[in-house]
């Protein structure tokens, strides 16, 4: 029978340790391979050298902060954002928002659309998700939008799959204008996001 005396353990401890130091040379800390790593961290978008934003990634990993509703069969047919937005905060600026109930410079907010699917359900009449079909995003940020008003500034994706992938800011008038007119704090609608009023301090 194969019996460990002292010396053979000792012996196999040097075998094992001296391998996984040699594997631990050769692969890591990994310098993983380009397509190995995320594409953009959560709380961080990217950017083409023309300065248009890349359709955002990771998103439905950020912090949710509400779902607005524009059914299209209340606003004749055809609601400016169909239907459902799903909308997302970068980590790191929500944990931001908790301290100081402010939007820190590199805010990426998130509002994903999505159709209404269903009007009835096991749980009764109502809207219920469909299927993405939008994708839209704010971004405070006083050095890249130093000329944009509250310098945050507004880029939509698109209301139909396939989404573009990268988009230039939209026009003021489009797009900030009814933010700064008529958002409760900054120029975000958090009058609508029970969740930032449940964590902003008071
Ligand atoms: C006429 C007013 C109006 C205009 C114009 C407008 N928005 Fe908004 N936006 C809203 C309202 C109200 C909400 C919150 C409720 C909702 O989603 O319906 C909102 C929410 C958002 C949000 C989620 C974060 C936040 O600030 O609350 C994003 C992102 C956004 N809009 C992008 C855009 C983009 C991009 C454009 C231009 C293409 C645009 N908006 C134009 C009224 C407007």
């Amino acid at each position: 029978m194969f019996r460990l005396n002292r010396t053979s353990v000792t012996a196999w401890i040097a075998v094992v340790a001296v391998i996984a130091g040699l594997s631990y040379a050769l692969t890591g800390p990994a310098v993983r391979p380009a397509s190995a790593q995320p594409q953009a961290p959560a709380g961080q978008v990217a950017f083409t050298a023309d300065g248009q934003l890349k359709q955002p990634v990771g998103y439905r990993k950020w912090v949710y902060i509400g779902t607005p509703l524009t059914p299209n069969d209340l606003n004749d047919g055809e609601a400016s954002f169909p239907e459902f937005h799903e909308v997302y905060m970068d980590p790191e600026s929500f944990a931001q928002y908790e301290k100081t109930g402010k939007f820190r410079d590199g805010t990426v907010l998130v509002k994903e659309l999505s159709s209404v699917g269903s009007k009835e359900a096991a749980s009764g009449k109502g809207y219920f998700q469909g299927e993405f079909t939008g994708l839209e995003a704010a971004i405070k940020d006083s050095k890249r939008f130093k000329d944009e008003p509250g310098n945050w500034a507004y880029f939509s994706f698109g209301h139909k799959y396939p989404l573009k992938a990268e988009v230039s800011k939209g026009a003021v008038a489009a797009c900030n204008k009814c933010h700064q007119d008529s958002a409760k704090t900054d120029w975000v609608f958090s009058q609508y996001y029970p969740v930032l009023r449940a964590v902003a301090p008071r």
